[in-house]
């Protein structure tokens, strides 16, 4: 996606070889319009996959879920990192471990959210080592669902979460494929 792409050469800051800060228009401050281009690009993407329900992981990943949402007219859940005072219900929970944090954290969404045989895209803002998506997979799986497909806004193609999901026969779309921080520069993957 060249306006995102262009949006990461001109606003991104490269922190090191292996962290690109974008809190100017995903991570902090979100930018609509370009949240808007990435949604319809999403939709494209998934739009014969027979999508029932979008599930994202709070909370970077909602802009983009909303927006792919409501092109593809069906609801998005976020998995909740904190069990919450209303989030009392019967739950599905996952571990997820953190590489870049080295640390392992739970995910949760009520059960009543999800049904058997829903086919459920998985959004997320970025993908380093893939466990937060392969930790939503797991929700999905455990709900009777299938996973139809996975929506990155940007994956770190050095990182080897793109290989392990599609090694399991995942299909992931990423909007923006970083090949290399090096040297401060962000290069991008074909
Ligand atoms: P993984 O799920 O692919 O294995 O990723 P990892 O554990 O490395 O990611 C932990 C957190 O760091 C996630 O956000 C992820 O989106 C974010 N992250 C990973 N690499 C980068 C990067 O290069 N740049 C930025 N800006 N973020 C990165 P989170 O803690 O869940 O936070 P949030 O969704 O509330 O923003
Ligand atoms: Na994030
Ligand atoms: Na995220």
């Amino acid at each position: 996606m060249e306006l995102l792409k262009q949006k990461i050469i001109d606003e991104g800051i490269v922190l090191s070889d292996q962290v690109l800060k974008v809190d100017s228009f995903l991570n902090h401050r979100i930018d609509p319009p370009l949240m808007a281009e990435i949604g319809k690009t999403f939709a494209q993407q998934f739009r014969e996959s027979g999508i029932t329900k979008i599930l994202t992981i709070e909370s970077s990943g909602i802009a983009p879920a909303v927006m792919a949402g409501l092109e593809l007219g069906v609801p998005v859940i976020f998995a909740r990192k904190r069990k919450s005072l209303t989030l009392q219900e019967d739950l599905y929970t996952e571990k997820v471990y953190s590489f870049t944090k080295k640390e392992e954290s739970e995910v949760s969404i009520a059960r009543k959210f999800l049904a058997v045989g829903d086919r459920v895209l998985l959004i997320d803002d970025f993908l380093a080592n893939g466990e937060a998506a392969l930790a939503m997979a797991r929700i999905v799986h455990q709900a009777q669902g299938e996973v139809a497909g996975i929506g990155i806004v940007i994956e770190k193609a050095f990182q080897d979460g793109g290989s392990k999901l599609r090694e399991q026969g995942y299909r992931v779309e990423s909007l923006a494929r970083v090949a290399s921080l090096r040297d401060g520069i962000v290069s991008f993957a074909e």
